[in-house]
C-alpha cells in the first residue's frame, strides 16, 4: 500500500516560516472544502469512515497525531506532525485519527462538499463495498 505524504514547498526567511497551497500545483485536485479539528480530547480516536468519492489532504498544521490508514487489505500509521507535511487520502480508504497532541490542529483540505451519503461508516460494509467494486473489475 502506497502512502503519499507531500513535503509542501517551505519559504522562510530570518521572520519565519510560510507554505502557500495552490490547487493542482501543490493539491492534485479542487478544493472545494477546509475543516479542521483542535482542542481533541486526550485518548480521542475520530474517523473511522471511508468514502466512496472524496479525496482529501490532511495537514496537522500544529501539533502533532497519528492516521491509520486501512484499505483493506493492508494498513499503515503514519504520524503528522509538520505543518509542511500533507497526507493524501484518496477514495476507498479506511482511516482513525487519534494521538492528538494538545495542542493538535489537523486541517483537511477535500474535494467536495460534506455529504453524509459518500460516507462509509462500518468498517464490514466498507470490506463489502471495495470487495464488490474489484469483482466489478
Ligand atoms: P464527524 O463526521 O463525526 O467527524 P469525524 O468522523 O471526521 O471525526 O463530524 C462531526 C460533525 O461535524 C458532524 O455533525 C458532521 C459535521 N461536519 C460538517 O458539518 N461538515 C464537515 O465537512 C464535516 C467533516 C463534519
Amino acid at each position: 500500500m502506497q502512502v503519499v505524504k507531500y513535503a509542501f514547498q517551505q519559504h522562510g526567511d530570518d521572520r519565519g516560516m510560510l507554505v502557500a497551497l495552490e490547487e493542482y500545483y501543490d493539491i492534485p485536485f479542487e478544493i472545494k472544502r477546509i475543516y479542521y479539528m483542535y482542542d481533541t480530547k486526550e485518548e480521542v480516536h475520530r474517523g473511522f469512515h471511508a468514502h466512496k468519492n472524496l479525496e482529501q489532504i490532511l495537514i496537522c498544521i500544529h501539533g502533532s497525531c497519528k492516521v491509520r490508514l486501512d484499505n483493506g487489505t493492508e494498513q499503515k500509521i503514519v504520524l503528522l506532525e509538520k505543518p509542511y507535511e500533507g497526507l493524501y487520502i484518496p477514495n476507498d480508504m479506511w482511516r482513525e485519527m487519534y494521538d492528538f497532541s494538545p495542542d493538535a490542529v489537523l486541517m483537511v483540505l477535500a474535494s467536495d462538499y460534506y455529504r453524509e451519503e459518500d460516507y462509509i461508516r462500518n468498517y464490514d460494509e466498507f470490506l463489502n463495498f471495495i470487495r464488490e467494486k474489484s469483482n466489478d473489475r
